[in-house]
């Protein structure tokens, strides 16, 4: 039917009415949804029919927007084979609509029913040592068998046939947290086939993989072992690679069935776990239309420098803003010892989503299962249906998203400088770590922390993202870098960026193998220096020089300069004798560009002095100068306005002097030019114009 002019005048008037009030959608493509969203994972299917509506109530007087449903629930869907019910679904949303909650819907595989793992055993996955899964827990599925790929795709199809026009489904959330590849026969033979699409001839592999070592030597693509572990490094990192596109096509297969019966703005995404380096997430994002993560919090207390990380992380993944789609209702059940987040800090972890560019934070779970594997875990209401103690503290993080929002809409971060994550690399160095302190991430994290505290804005991207734009881009350890790579750093150095490379950077090709030039392999001769030696260490080491004196642990280059331009900055002390007076850092001007290289694993006043003059070469100021430590800085900007969140991670009173007055969208004043910040406090902050 063709519309009247009415209607689109009606319509116009309706957008600028919206786009005047700010609110335009933002967390999701419907314009009647707020811009940011609160959610909770909510499972009907666990409670009688009659318990929804009052779950409901109490969901909208807390605010919650959202819900994600459905994640878990194939048996309830497809109680046996081919036969479908949605019927439950259908008002379990409706009833959502009633009480303002959109709707996330999981496809279920991530949960397969019983009678199709008793029936196709082959559909169970294959761990490494030859053991089928068996059901009662979850993520159990082989995510290569055709058979389960078969299942996937017709519920996902049936799913989106009878919800891809619901209007108050915003999106789709695929599988749950992607985790287990399968070992099985299926799995071997694809990777086999996956081999011969990309090596073309055995004879490839065996010269790339150096396989005369220790009579490797493949005659046959059928002779390659299938392992995780205790293998030729080649063939490891082929096998994550292998298994990253493997969740890419199981993605896909998905996607292909939800796609052609969805409105084209429900969006498709899948939960990742942070650091989790079981893939990589830059190849399964590349089919996905927004980034999500699950944020726990994995150590004793909340890091909150690693917490940013990894929604930095995240952010990268798409290079634009994400969703939070699961985090703690302050507490977990899978660690040894599951101690709460204190009073406010749920509230404190909320705004650090929201300033690190998430739209919706949602808590897992609403409410606790009658049983199951989770009994403990955090939840907003206790399994009688009535709130619990930390209700009040998402309730108020509800009113204060809806009262920001609007503001906020529209807005992302922007950062002038650039840490490259890297999967190939990070599994080269967990293959063979040479240095058992060598974790990747804490070599990321301890370049991140001074960035971060004094830039206070830090993308962190792949490899393949464009760099320029970027004041300053460090590559924390990039220790398989390809020519193509390489190329382009050195691009972006000759155009006037600066270049900070970590140690391990440049050791290996993108088969894993040594650059007979040394580290930083194809990029030495730019550097107009190389690594002569490494070692591995587990004392201190002395090194000082332009960033002071101090000491390197875990890890120590033997650095030599080739080029009467490249600078030596840091020097080794005394130690054991190969490190006596050798460079431990030294950089080359190139143009207005800088490239650094650091050989050693530096303490962090070092990093800290390092990364200030870093930052200072390359012009990059901070947002709000005056931020005490332990106050967070974020800012989320669009062309016409700023919003600042300031954020106190202390356990005492902080007051931050702005650089000029600014109103608090969630406080009460009027213009401010200095913010009291108690202990766990938020403000986030209008510029006046
Ligand atoms: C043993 C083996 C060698 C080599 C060395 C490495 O001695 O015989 O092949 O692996 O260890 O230390
Ligand atoms: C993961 C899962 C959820 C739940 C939580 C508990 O994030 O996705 O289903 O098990 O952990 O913390």
């Amino acid at each position: 039917m063709r519309m009247g002019w009415w209607w689109s005048a009606t319509a116009f008037i309706a957008l600028v009415a919206m786009a005047a009030s700010g609110a335009i959608a933002q967390a999701t493509k419907y314009a009647d949804q707020p811009p940011l969203l609160v959610g909770a994972a909510w499972y009907p299917e666990q409670w009688p029919e009659p318990e929804w509506d009052h779950d409901l109530s109490l969901m909208e007087a807390a605010h919650i927007d959202v819900v994600r449903v459905g994640e878990f629930a194939w048996s309830t869907m497809e109680p046996s084979e081919g036969k479908y019910e949605f019927g439950w679904l259908d008002r379990a949303i409706a009833l959502a609509a009633k009480h303002h909650i959109c709707v996330v819907l999981g496809t279920p595989t991530a949960a397969p029913p019983a009678w199709m793992t008793t029936k196709y055993p082959e559909t169970l996955r294959v761990d490494e040592n030859g053991r089928r899964a068996e059901h009662g827990n979850r993520q159990q599925f082989s995510f290569t068998d055709p058979k389960y790929r078969q299942f996937a795709h017709d519920i996902a199809e049936q799913m989106a046939i009878h919800f891809g026009h619901n209007p108050n489904v915003v999106g789709w959330q695929l599988d749950n947290e992607y985790a287990d590849p399968d070992f099985g026969p299926t799995a071997r033979r694809q990777f086999h086939a996956w081999l011969e699409k990309k090596y073309g001839t055995v004879a490839n592999v065996n010269q790339h993989w150096a396989t005369a070592y220790w009579s490797q030597t493949y005659d046959s693509f059928d002779e390659i072992p299938l392992r995780a572990e205790r293998e030729n490094p080649a063939l490891l990192l082929e096998w994550k690679r292998f298994v990253s596109e493997t969740w890419k096509s199981y993605s896909l297969n998905q996607i292909s069935a939800i796609r052609p019966h969805a409105d084209p703005r429900q969006f498709i995404t899948t939960n990742t776990m942070g650091w989790f380096d079981g893939f990589d997430e830059y190849t399964v994002h590349s089919v996905l239309d927004l980034a999500a993560w699950d944020d726990y919090i994995s150590t004793d207390t909340y890091d909150w420098i690693d917490n940013g990380a990894r929604h930095d992380l995240a952010r990268g993944f798409k290079n634009k803003n994400f969703w939070v789609m699961e985090t703690e209702p302050a507490f977990v059940n899978w660690r040894p010892t599951n101690t709460p987040l204190e009073k406010g800090q749920v509230r404190d972890m909320a705004w650090q989503a929201i300033g690190h560019g998430a739209d919706v934070v949602e808590y897992w779970q609403w409410r606790s299962a009658p049983n199951g594997q989770e009994e403990y875990h955090g939840v907003l209401v206790g399994a009688d249906g009535t709130p619990v103690p930390v209700y009040d503290e998402v309730r108020q993080i509800g009113e204060e998203f809806a009262k920001a929002g609007p503001e906020i809409a529209g807005t992302a971060p922007h950062s002038d400088v650039a840490l490259v994550n890297d999967y190939d690399s990070r599994w080269a160095i967990d293959f063979q770590r040479h240095s058992a302190g060598f974790d990747p991430v804490k070599e990321m994290l301890a370049f991140y922390e001074p960035l971060r505290m004094r830039s206070q804005a830090v993308d962190v991207i792949s490899i393949d993202a464009p760099l320029d734009g970027y004041k300053l881009v460090e590559l924390p350890a990039l220790n398989v870098l390809s020519q193509a790579a390489a190329d382009k750093l050195m691009a972006y150095v000759r155009n006037g960026g600066h270049l900070v490379l970590g140690p391990r950077t440049g050791m290996k090709d993108e088969y894993n193998a040594l650059y007979p030039e040394r580290q930083p392999g194809p990029l030495a001769e730019f550097l107009g220096g190389r690594v002569d030696q490494f070692y591995a260490l587990d004392q201190n080491v002395p090194l000082s020089g332009d960033w002071g004196a101090g000491t390197a642990n875990v890890w120590a280059e033997q650095l030599s300069v080739r080029s009467p331009d490249t600078k030596v900055l840091m020097r080794y002390g005394k130690s054991n004798g190969w490190l006596d007076d050798q460079p431990a850092a030294i950089s080359r001007q190139v143009g207005k560009g800088t490239i650094t290289y650091i050989g050693a694993w530096i303490d962090p006043l070092l990093m800290e002095e390092m990364t200030k003059e870093a930052l200072q070469q390359a012009g990059v100021q901070p947002i709000v100068r005056s931020a005490p430590a332990g106050v967070e800085v974020c800012q989320r900007s669009s062309a016409d306005k700023s919003i600042v969140i300031l954020i106190n991670h202390n356990t005492n009173d902080e007051h931050v002097d702005l650089p000029g007055p600014m109103r608090d969208l969630i406080g009460n004043e009027g213009p401010v030019s200095r913010v009291n910040l108690p202990a766990y406090g938020v403000a986030v902050l209008e510029a006046q114009k």
